[in-house]
């Protein structure tokens, strides 16, 4: 069989190009130990009121502007349904589910992201205008779907 110079160029340009690529994910994943931006952090859904952490969710203040945030999504709702921080405050959230899928949506901000249970689920945003802010499911999760929802308020200093 005759190949094209030409072919062969592109042919060996082309296999070369998915080995470095590949070469390249290799080393980021086996050698540095990336991983897609998605936590690996577990709990076990059936039994939440035996978890630590989830056990008592609530705002746990780390230091002067950062707060830590665990959530427990349950149909129809979130506990707790209410969390109240300070101006100019980064609010890292954990969120878990006891039942289904859920979302944990704060309109007008980059948070939005599912809750899945069995699984740990989270995000970060810094606060810095007062006022009342919606959180929403954004996951049909059954009949109450459109209830689900939660207020973080965040104070003047
Ligand atoms: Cu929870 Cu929709």
């Amino acid at each position: 069989m005759h190949i094209h110079k030409y072919e062969k160029i592109w042919l060996i340009f082309g296999v070369g190009s998915l080995v470095l690529f590949l070469g390249v994910i290799g080393v980021a994943a086996f050698a540095f130990g990336h991983q897609p931006p998605s936590h690996m952090a577990t709990v076990d859904a059936e039994n939440l009121d035996q978890d630590p952490v989830f056990s008592e969710p609530g705002l746990t203040k780390i230091d002067e502007s950062t707060y830590r945030a665990t959530l427990v999504a349950q149909a129809f709702g979130y506990n707790p349904n209410r969390i109240e921080v300070p101006e100019g405050s980064t609010v890292l959230f954990e969120v878990t589910s006891a039942d289904v899928v859920h979302s944990f949506t704060i309109p007008g901000t980059n948070v939005n992201f599912m809750v899945t249970p069995g699984h740990v689920n989270m995000a970060e945003h810094t606060f810095n205008e007062p006022g009342e802010y919606l959180v929403l499911c954004n996951e049909y999760c059954g009949t109450g779907h459109h209830y689900m929802s939660m207020t973080i308020e965040v104070v003047p200093r």
